[in-house]
């Protein structure tokens, strides 16, 4: 598998972002949940006290145990009621000490004297929104240096919530799934689009595919597919939403995160606008949702199949017919260097691009 080095990303291995690490689901329980990303494993848990979000990173500085790896044989387990979380802290299977939500150890039980301040672990910033746990990964430890993923739409009665496809992991690194962007050609092949207008647009930490056309996949209950249009945003590198409209208003959300140098985690997830209005109430609308969501995952999967057996695309073959590859990855490279640095490559592709021979983008209804 190529790593970020290989595709000459830039000085880090892993980019700045928000990133997905979770299904808020697998935080029903009161257990703590052990992930792995960006080649680092964390602890993930729902206090019990304020049911706020936690991921520390994983190993206890005590003697490196692991802090929500499973554990049914410790007595910190056991008494806890099968949990090691105790109010919002979590307390080490091993010996017992316990860390707080800001990963500072609060308690040794059999040690009375000052708790050593190096007695900790790093915590994360952590957001949960849209039925999804996000942190912010930043190489350089800074603040977020933008919003994590929201929709007006989430909290709408009119729209029939999503609920995530885990995708499990794709061995590839996320460059190639970021190509997809601006990969006007890939659309009539593989989803059986007919192109009829494309554009890209880069605008600082977003960027943008514009297009329509009947799809041979997203098609109705009667097999056709009306002119649909889907505008495509990767909110920095690992969250893309789409929004899509021509047979159901829906809400499309892929989210890709690093597990390691070269390979990521896929979630897919839809909105789906209830035609009757209020979706809390139509059992149909959350069956028809379901449809639809199982109809753009089959879309996605399409891309999948090639990914999973293609090799690393180090330099690509572009041409000018194709939509403009080489800004995208240009685009994706701010996120894996400093900060300071990113208006060098956010000047050198803001814009709007129109692949050779292609029409540009309008809006429905707009005039052509
Ligand atoms: S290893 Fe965690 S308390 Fe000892
Ligand atoms: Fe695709």
């Amino acid at each position: 598998m190529a790593t970020s080095k290989d595709y000459r990303l830039g000085e880090f291995t892993f980019p700045r972002g928000w990133f997905m690490i979770a299904d808020a689901k697998a935080l029903d329980t009161h257990k703590p949940v052990a992930v792995r990303f960006f080649g680092k494993d964390f602890a993930l848990y729902r206090g019990r006290a304020t049911g706020k979000v936690v991921l520390l990173d994983a190993y206890c500085p005590h003697m490196k145990t692991h802090l929500a790896a499973p554990n049914n044989t410790s007595y910190v387990v056991i008494d806890g009621g099968g949990s090691n979380v105790e109010g919002d802290d979590i307390r080490c299977p091993y010996h017992a000490w316990r860390f707080g939500p800001d990963g500072k150890c609060n308690d040794i039980p059999y040690h009375n004297g000052p708790i050593p301040a190096a007695a900790c672990v790093k915590s994360w910033t952590i957001k949960e929104s849209l039925g999804a746990i996000w942190v912010w990964h930043d190489p350089e430890g800074g603040e977020p240096e933008w919003e994590h993923p929201t929709l007006p739409q989430w909290d709408d009665p009119a729209w029939v919530r999503w609920t995530f496809d885990d995708l499990g992991t794709l061995n590839q690194h996320p460059q190639e799934v970021i190509d997809n962007i601006c990969d006007s050609a890939h659309l009539s092949p593989i989803h059986g689009s007919t192109v009829q207008r494309y554009e890209n647009e880069f605008d600082g930490h977003i960027a943008t595919q514009r297009q329509c056309g009947p799809h041979r996949t997203l098609v109705g209950a009667d097999g056709v597919s009306p002119v649909l249009h889907t505008v495509t945003s990767y909110h920095g590198p690992g969250v893309l939403i789409s929004y899509l409209t021509g047979l159901y208003d829906s809400v499309l959300l892929i989210t890709h995160t690093p597990i390691e140098d070269g390979s990521i985690k896929v979630w897919h997830a839809l909105m789906v606008k209830s035609p009757g209005g209020n979706a809390t109430v139509t059992v149909p609308d959350t069956v028809a949702a379901r449809q639809f969501q199982e109809s753009s995952r089959l879309a996605f999967m399409q891309d999948f199949e090639v990914w999973m057996n293609k090799a690393p695309c180090l330099n690509g073959m572009f041409l000018p017919t194709e939509g403009p590859f080489m800004k995208a990855r240009i685009w994706y490279r701010q996120f894996f260097n400093p900060r300071a640095t990113k208006a060098e490559y956010q000047n050198q592709v803001n814009g709007v691009y129109v692949p050779r021979g292609a029409v540009p983008y309008t809006t429905p209804g707009e005039a052509a």
